[in-house]
């Protein structure tokens, strides 16, 4: 039975670059959507730039640009991005387009109507200078828990905590500098409160994952408020129809932009399915009596918009709901998240730069995608060993072995291919288990036992050694057997890793000289005779000194940068436990020579260390570093050292680290000391004649 199978993933905002952490996302969808048109269904994949709201007004205003040129060349850049990473997107959009204006209008009119939009006066922060309503985060102060100064108006970065914008301490406007000042205004608002019923049925039966399912459990226990869903002029947005002066607050017409782009597709001439020029009809897939499949593909982070908002404003405006949302976890790198001073803060296109080949990454993101929402880890170096050991050591290996002797025996044409094979006759019977895992999100398991099935083919060939045939009078029917059946083998792996690695897919129909492969090219094994083409090189080790370049070109040595809004972004997802985890942070896999001799390492002297309240793997040194310097540091060594022990001792130190805010006070420092699951942390002790302030080097 064909499905009908309408895709999204979430739309990235129109204010930054794509980096690896939204691949993450790209590329799972992606791969669900080859998979699925591979299987036959009519799938449509759409997606859009989300372009409204403060942020994106104010850095094109910093950027001295209009809004609409700002979104008009991250669009470019986003396409691009997402084409070289082979992210095919049937339709790639924006939310400030004719088509998302008039749904969002009528779908707020359809609310209004149907008395579920309530205005109510509140009461919020104004920057007198600017002339305008500050959103939370465009307000600092100081953190009323820890008394860090700089905080944000909705966290601090400090201590952790929580809190509204009117608790901050000395408040002022990130825009102007300027001290807020409290003012009324009217807003809209969505009665989320009327769709409570509504919502707990939905979200228990079957939409969501189970972790989803129960996290929604939680914010029902905590009641629903109603949604704000207006903002103020100045906002690049789109003007609330009977509310002159009011605006759309982003996250309202955000999603409506899934339904804009596939209208916008449904619209376009000659748009259609395998180029038939049938073209999908809108109401089909968005109508209360669709029939068709809708599936949001978000990361963890957007969930609460995803599964109430969402699904209460489509029920309440008379469209359908979707059928699943799946959301995934975060992206961390080397265990961490993703940071600008490690390098590890990685755009696509720095990728693409320094490593290349988009399918390395797309690989090893598949690798340990599970479909569930636990964060994944890019771990560099098991990246450069995951890809070499398992897509140029095992996959194309085996063709790279056999296609020779095709070539220059047998004029390069296939032989016998017996089905009796065990290897091919396995491989064969894997098919629905594969497409299970695939169906279900679960591309690890899919890939474990694609590799598998790739062991068993490498110990077909060695076992049969057709180097070894090859030497030998009377084997050429032998030899001509096991190659071609190798390719066989070759050619049926290709099928299931096709939709991870689409552009590898295609080089290899081309020198295995057939069309385009599907699921279904299963079950035909290649005909005899047929002939292939000569053996180019599929795939290159990727050397890890690519790798190490990559981290070399996103490092941000300096300062902290300034706290952008991405760092801001970032820091919410994470928060306060990278504090301590990077003060017992190894150092980097990769590093250039001239990066090491920017590290400034001391001898010292401890001159005191104490105890910390309330600080469990913390002690707090004071070293000498001569020349009356001294520096305070915060080392994670409380399991392994009684603070009196150490006093007087001699020690190396990282005298030039930016230095940390720390939840206790500022770390200046670093000392060096070694652990792993042997033990430790021993500290490294300076052989007797060091004194404190010798250069280490
Ligand atoms: N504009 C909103 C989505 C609106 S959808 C109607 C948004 N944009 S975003 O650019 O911040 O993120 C886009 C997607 O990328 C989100 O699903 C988000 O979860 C995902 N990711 C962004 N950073 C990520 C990681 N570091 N790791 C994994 N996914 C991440 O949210
Ligand atoms: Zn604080």
């Amino acid at each position: 039975m064909t499905r009908k199978i309408l895709v999204t993933s979430a739309l990235p905002y129109a204010n930054g670059s794509i980096h690896l952490g939204h691949l993450v996302e790209y590329i799972q969808t992606d791969i669900w959507v080859r998979f699925q048109k591979m299987r036959g269904h009519q799938v449509y994949y759409v997606c859009a730039d989300d372009t409204h709201g403060t942020p994106i007004m104010l850095r094109a205003e910093k950027e001295g640009i209009t809004p609409e040129d700002l979104i008009a060349r991250v669009h470019g850049e986003h396409s691009v991005d997402f084409r070289d990473f082979l992210v095919e997107f049937d339709n790639y959009y924006s939310t400030n387009s004719d088509e998302n204006r008039e749904l969002a209008s009528a779908i707020y009119c359809t609310l209004r109507d149907n008395a579920k939009i309530a205005t109510r006066t509140i009461e919020q922060y104004y920057d007198p200078v600017k002339n305008m309503f500050l959103p939370d985060r465009f307000i600092k102060g100081e953190c009323p828990r820890c008394h860090a100064k700089d905080q944000y108006g909705d966290s601090c970065e400090v201590c952790g905590a929580t809190y509204s914008p009117t608790e901050l301490i000395n408040p002022f406007s990130a825009v102007s500098g300027a001290a807020p000042e409290r003012r009324e205004t009217e807003h809209y608002f969505f009665k989320l409160s009327d769709c409570a019923d509504f919502l707990q049925a939905w979200t228990r039966s079957g939409h969501l994952q189970e972790e989803a399912a129960n996290k929604m459990n939680e914010w029902f226990g905590s009641g629903l408020s109603d949604w704000d869903i207006s903002r103020d002029a100045p906002y690049f947005g789109f003007e609330i129809p009977d509310a002159p002066g009011k605006y759309f607050y982003v996250w309202l017409d955000a999603p409506i932009g899934y339904m804009a782009s596939f209208k916008n597709y449904c619209d376009k001439s000659g748009a259609g399915d395998s180029g038939l020029g049938a073209k999908p009809n809108f109401e089909e897939y968005w109508g209360k009596e669709s029939t068709a499949e809708l599936y949001h593909f978000i990361g963890k982070d957007i969930l609460y918009f995803h599964a109430l908002f969402w699904p209460a404003v489509l029920e309440s405006s008379g469209f359908r709901t979707p059928t699943s949302i799946y959301a995934h976890g975060f992206l961390t790198v080397n265990g961490e998240k993703m940071s600008k001073s490690r390098g590890t803060f990685i755009t696509a296109r720095s990728y693409l730069e320094q490593v290349g080949n988009p399918e390395y990454l797309r690989y090893y993101y598949a690798a340990k995608l599970n479909g569930s929402m636990e964060d994944i880890d890019l771990n560099l170096e098991d990246f450069v060993a995951r890809v070499n050991s398992d897509l140029v050591g095992k996959y194309v290996n085996i063709a790279s072995r056999c296609a020779g002797f095709i070539a220059k025996r047998f004029d390069g044409k296939i032989g016998m291919i017996s089905e009796h094979n065990a290897v091919i006759m396995e491989m064969r019977a894997s098919s629905e288990e594969i497409a299970s895992h695939l169906e279900q999100r679960d591309y690890s398991r899919a890939l474990r036992n694609v590799m598998a099935l790739a062991d068993k083919a490498n110990v077909f060939v060695a076992g049969a050694a057709p180097w070894e045939m090859a030497k030998q009078a009377g084997q050429e029917d032998a030899l001509h057997r096991v190659c071609s059946e190798a390719l066989e083998m070759f050619r049926l792996l290709s099928i299931y890793l096709k939709p991870v690695l689409p552009g590898l897919a295609v080089a290899v129909e081309d020198f295995l000289n057939i069309a385009p492969l599907s699921w279904p090219d299963m079950s035909q094994s290649l005909p005899l005779g047929h002939v292939i083409k000569t053996y180019q090189h599929l795939m290159t080790r990727l050397e890890p000194t690519l790798i190490a370049a990559m981290v070399d070109a996103n490092r941000e040595s300096l300062q902290p940068a300034v706290h952008s809004e991405q760092r801001h972004a970032e820091h919410q997802q994470n928060e306060a436990k990278t504090e301590i985890a990077a003060a017992e942070k190894d150092w980097e896999a990769f590093i250039s020579i001239d990066d090491f001799a920017k590290v400034d390492l001391r001898i010292a002297r401890i001159a005191n260390a104490e105890h910390v309240e309330g600080a469990e793997k913390l002690l707090k040194l004071t070293l000498d570093i001569g020349e009356e310097q001294t520096r305070q540091v915060f080392a994670g060594i409380k399991s392994a050292y009684d603070p009196a022990t150490l006093i007087g001792r001699l020690t190396v130190m990282v005298a030039n680290l930016t230095p940390r805010k720390m939840k206790f006070g500022l770390s200046e420092g670093m000392v060096l000391a070694a652990s792993d699951d042997r033990g430790g942390p021993f500290i490294l002790f300076p052989d007797s004649g060091a004194a404190p302030g010798m250069r280490v080097k």
